[in-house]
């Protein structure tokens, strides 16, 4: 007899606590506008199944939804179709390790919003998401509102406005932008060496050198004399201490 009771109330608390949620659920978002959402935005514009899954299992959607849900931050995404993502070589995407894959979202997207008539007055190479602009360029060039980007292993140019506010601009490119930092990586670039002194002098102007050349020999002069001086009291100092004793 006390079973379907228990079940009963179990029953109400579950029901009552469904329409306690669901009374909540338009108060919890009071904002005019729906966040920004990258996967319905992609969605919504169809063609982009290959790149939503990539987002989805880097993270790097989420990371890009949460970022647009600060609304004083701003980002470019490069969204490549489905039809970029096939003509890659076959298994490209599967020989990347997971770090790579998310480098790869990563170089798709510049961390401000940038509209087609803003790109003319960007200057090279751009700075995107993934890592350094050295490892990781990315050249953007204009003529009218084409918009031509180079990766050094890829050109293309955008072909498509997906969306645009002016926080979040989503722009379709027909090839994946690949990075030469992973499928081309080149060696770092000597480190500039620290200049020796001698080479210092050579691209100072002809006047300025005697006078250098002076300066430092006076201050070798005086350290000597320093070094002598003390030299001599420290001697002084010991006989003076051995008269003592
Ligand atoms: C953009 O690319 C097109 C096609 O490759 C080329 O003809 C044009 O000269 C390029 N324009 C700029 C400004 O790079
Ligand atoms: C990108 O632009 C920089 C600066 O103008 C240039 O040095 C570099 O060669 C360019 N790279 C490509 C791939 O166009
Ligand atoms: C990209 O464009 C540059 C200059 O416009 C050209 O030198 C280079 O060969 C092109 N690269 C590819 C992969 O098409």
């Amino acid at each position: 007899m006390k079973m379907p009771h228990f079940t009963l109330s179990l029953l109400l608390l579950f029901l009552f606590h469904c329409t306690t949620i669901s009374g909540q659920a338009p108060a919890a978002s009071p904002g005019p506008a729906a966040p920004l959402d990258i996967y319905k935005i992609l969605t919504k514009a169809g063609q982009f199944t290959i790149l939503i899954r990539l987002l989805r299992s880097t993270q790097v959607g989420n990371q890009i939804n949460s970022q647009l849900g600060d609304s004083n931050s701003e980002l470019t995404f490069f969204a490549p179709t489905d039809n970029a993502f096939s003509s890659l070589k076959t298994g490209t995407l599967n020989s990347l390790s997971d770090q790579q894959k998310v480098m790869l979202v990563q170089f798709h997207l510049i961390p401000s919003f940038i509209s087609i008539s803003n790109f003319q007055t960007m200057s090279n190479p751009v700075q995107t998401q993934a890592s350094n602009t050295y490892e990781f360029p990315l050249n953007i060039t204009t003529s009218g509102s084409q918009v031509n980007i180079t990766t050094g292993l890829v050109n293309t140019s955008i072909s498509g406005t997906v969306y645009s506010d002016n926080q979040l601009a989503v722009y379709q490119v027909e090839k994946v932008l690949q990075p030469l930092g992973i499928f081309a990586p080149r060696s770092l670039p000597p480190a500039p060496a620290p200049a020796p002194p001698k080479s210092k002098k050579k691209s100072a102007t002809s006047s300025d050198s005697p006078v250098a050349s002076v300066d430092a020999s006076g201050a070798v002069g005086v350290t000597r004399n320093v070094l002598v001086s003390v030299g001599v009291s420290i001697v002084v100092s010991v006989l003076t201490g051995a008269i003592f004793l």
